[in-house]
């Protein structure tokens, strides 16, 4: 197989409040966004790399990543997660025939995260995706009253990298209206199972300020682990 990951990397950063793309911000002097393709190309997963970058920045972003992926494009993003996938999808190379796509925001995704998802889709699942268990109690709730508490055991958080079979994502793309946030709901959707993996607690989404302390505290505990 050649796997190709996509890297929506396009959004503004609205709930981090950075003033400037969140995929772009600095963490430990290098933007997330090259934190988070360095991991996935250090999985040794990866081919090819496909970027959804802020339509202004996609020179800056191609200079950013050389060096860093063997086959790279780099494509002006859409107004939305949804769009900026459906971008770089359709700019992923013919020979292409399994996608990763990967929250540039989860820059620091442990490699057997990366490997388990391959290795789900390896074994013919159509589409896998990581996920974790819930720590809080989850309510579903209508304004201000509380409707019910959904079983917690039968819940998961989602994470990504995501990976389908190239034809599978696609026809989803193809088929599924709505802004979705996920590119998974889209081939639930259509019908074929998704499979889940385990994802990992440093997998997580950088999106509010306190996750960028967070992000710092695992990197210096990394450094700390390899000196
Ligand atoms: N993303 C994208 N194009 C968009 C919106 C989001 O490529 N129009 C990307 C982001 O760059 C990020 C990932 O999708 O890597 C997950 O989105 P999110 O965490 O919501 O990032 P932002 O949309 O940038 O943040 P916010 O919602 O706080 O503005
Ligand atoms: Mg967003």
């Amino acid at each position: 197989v050649t796997t190709g990951l996509i890297v929506p990397a396009a959004g503004r950063g609205e709930r981090l409040g950075a003033g400037h793309p969140k995929a772009l911000r600095p963490l430990a002097g290098e933007p997330l966004l090259v934190h988070a393709v360095r991991a996935a190309v250090a999985s040794g997963t990866v081919d090819t790399v496909v970027v959804a970058a802020p339509a202004d920045r996609i020179d800056e972003v191609r200079s950013l990543l050389t060096g860093e992926v063997g086959r790279l494009a780099v494509v002006a993003g859409g107004e939305s997660r949804r769009t900026s996938v459906a971008a770089a999808l359709r700019s992923m190379p013919d020979d292409v025939d399994v996608v990763l796509v990967h929250d540039a925001a989860r820059c620091l995704t442990p490699a057997p995260v990366f490997a388990a998802v391959m290795a789900a889709i390896s074994a013919g699942a159509e589409a896998a995706i990581p996920t974790v268990l819930i720590a809080d109690t989850v309510k579903r709730v209508s304004g201000e009253i509380v409707i019910d508490t959904p079983d917690r055991a039968a819940l998961r958080v989602v994470q990504t990298p995501q990976g389908f079979r190239r034809t599978t994502l696609e026809r989803a793309h193809a088929a599924v209206g709505g802004d979705l946030t996920d590119d998974a709901a889209m081939v639930e959707r259509l019908g074929v199972p998704v499979r889940i993996v385990p994802g990992h607690p440093e997998a997580f989404k950088i999106t509010n300020p306190l996750d960028l302390t967070v992000a710092e505290v695992v990197l210096s505990r990394r450094a700390g682990a390899e000196a």
